[in-house]
């Protein structure tokens, strides 16, 4: 028997992802019969009003019915030791013997610590007669020093092998693609480096703005909420070496080898800006510094990748939600044909569409009919809507969930990369608080970000561009 134990078991993670999650696998039948959900919190529900208000909302009554007989709830205070031995005692008498665990932190990144002390303390950790796993989401520390932190404390009760760390970018079907794509296939790694590629962009756009989450969000910025943790392990997938086999060490070998390759990043080569308005938010400080988009450019510095800029960017309150990773080919190195006057041959991309129109963009160049030579780019597309027609794309919080469940820790971040990742994001962090810092611009709402995002591209002759999207 397993149980999942979800701490923080009242909170919005829990609702709008996790039961949801568990609730689609179970419908798809991929919940094992013997596993339980043992919600944790302090609210004072019984086992019946936690179910009711799980399933609030749900449209299939009958299904989730059945489904809510598995789920518990055990009140409880995540600083309370004794809240700890209570639950230890009814997850006994549900679990009726030996069982699993699957712990989930579903909380305010505060209580991680004393939540794996308490644990720690009342033996619930130890792996005597099933196995105890701990799920733990972003944010993973505030810095480079309070990650290692954090990761000391996490392992003075749990193995490294026993911690399961979320980036839920990493559940997203289209990520899990990245490596199926580059390594299941042979047309495009051989292109896949210096030689071809010019260089590579990475947008995380989302249209909402920091809505009710200012009051984390202000202390956090853009950097620490995004570009440490989603858009690096975007920019690890599409850069990283292939690994020697699937298994979760050897993927986040070469994850770790990657980003210890990326170089420091100048401040030059960054921009940050806030939106308009964000300062009035409830919850933000009065005169707020704090970046809710940034741009920059990475060098990896490698073999495969010597010379080719990386350009990430993210924000908030855009003028649309969309992820997408834009490899930008090299242009032919000599054009034969006799250009009517003012025509381009523009480059290749392939356009890696995360979200939310789920697909790949292959730009190329095609003559026009009935013309000359003259020369227009067309695009070959593929959309999953299409291809897997009746295969709904699922949550990322299900195929975590199952891993979890089933020990496959390839998509959990392991504690190097983590700290890396921190390595390489806490001098962009530390510069934009500095006097020294790029001045802050500001963006309109619904906009595509600041000129000067524009400007650190055109710099280079380059410009961003949208590769997404029905064409
Ligand atoms: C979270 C950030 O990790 O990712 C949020 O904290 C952000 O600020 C969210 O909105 C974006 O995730 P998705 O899956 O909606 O792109």
């Amino acid at each position: 028997m397993t149980s999942v134990v979800i701490f923080g078991a009242s909170g919005d993670l829990t609702k709008r992802k996790l039961i949801p999650a568990l609730f689609s696998l179970y419908s798809k039948g991929r919940l094992a019969d013997d596993v339980r959900i043992v919600g944790y919190a302090r609210r004072p529900y019984s086992d019946d009003a936690f179910r009711e208000r799980m399933g609030e909302g749900v449209a299939d009554r009958a299904a989730f019915a059945a489904f809510a007989q598995r789920l518990f709830y055990v009140r409880g205070d995540l600083d309370t030791r004794d809240d700890y031995r209570k639950l230890d005692v009814r997850l006994r008498e549900l679990e009726n013997g030996g069982a699993d665990r699957l712990y989930y932190f579903s909380v305010a990144p505060r209580f991680y610590e004393p939540i794996v002390a308490h644990l720690g303390a009342c033996d619930i950790a130890v792996e005597s007669d099933g196995f105890r796993r701990a799920v733990i989401e972003k944010p993973f520390g505030r810095d480079l020093a309070s990650a290692r932190s954090l990761n000391d404390k996490i392992q003075n009760v749990f193995a490294e092998s026993q911690v399961y760390r979320i980036d839920h970018y990493l559940g997203k079907e289209t990520s899990q693609n990245i490596l199926f794509f580059r390594f299941g296939n042979t047309v495009f790694e051989p292109l896949w480096n210096r030689n071809y590629v010019d260089h590579v962009q990475i947008t995380v756009a989302e249209s909402v703005d920091v809505g009710h989450r200012a009051g984390y969000y202000d202390s956090a910025g853009v950097v620490r909420d995004m570009f440490q943790n989603h858009l690096l392990q975007l920019l690890s997938l599409i850069a990283m070496e292939p690994p020697a086999s699937f298994d979760a060490d050897s993927v986040r070998n070469e994850k770790t080898k990657l980003l210890s390759a990326v170089q420091p990043i100048a401040p030059a080569d960054t921009v940050r800006a806030q939106y308009h308005g964000y300062t009035e938010a409830e919850g933000v400080a009065e005169g707020s510094q704090t970046a809710t988009y940034g741009a920059m450019k990475l060098d990896i510095d490698n073999w495969r990748w010597q010379g080719v800029p990386f350009y990430l960017r993210s924000g908030k309150a855009l003028a649309d939600k969309v992820s997408e990773i834009l490899i930008h080919f090299r242009k032919p190195p000599h054009v034969m044909f006799p250009l009517p006057e003012g025509g381009v041959v523009r480059n290749n991309y392939l356009a890696i569409c995360v979200q939310p129109d789920e697909g790949m963009h292959l730009r190329f160049e095609t003559k026009v009919p009935d013309t000359a030579s003259e020369l227009r780019s067309v695009d070959m597309e593929f959309h999953y809507a299409d291809d897997f027609d009746g295969i709904a794309i699922p949550g990322a919080y299900e195929r975590l969930l199952l891993d979890a469940l089933q020990g496959d820790a390839s998509l959990f971040l392991r504690r190097d990369g983590i700290e890396l990742s921190w390595q390489i994001m806490d001098p962009v962090i530390e510069s934009w608080a500095s006097k020294d810092a790029p001045p802050l611009a500001g963006y309109e709402r619904g906009s595509f970000g600041p000129s000067q995002a524009d400007a650190l591209l055109a710099r280079d002759g380059r410009a961003w561009e949208r590769g997404c999207g029905v064409h």
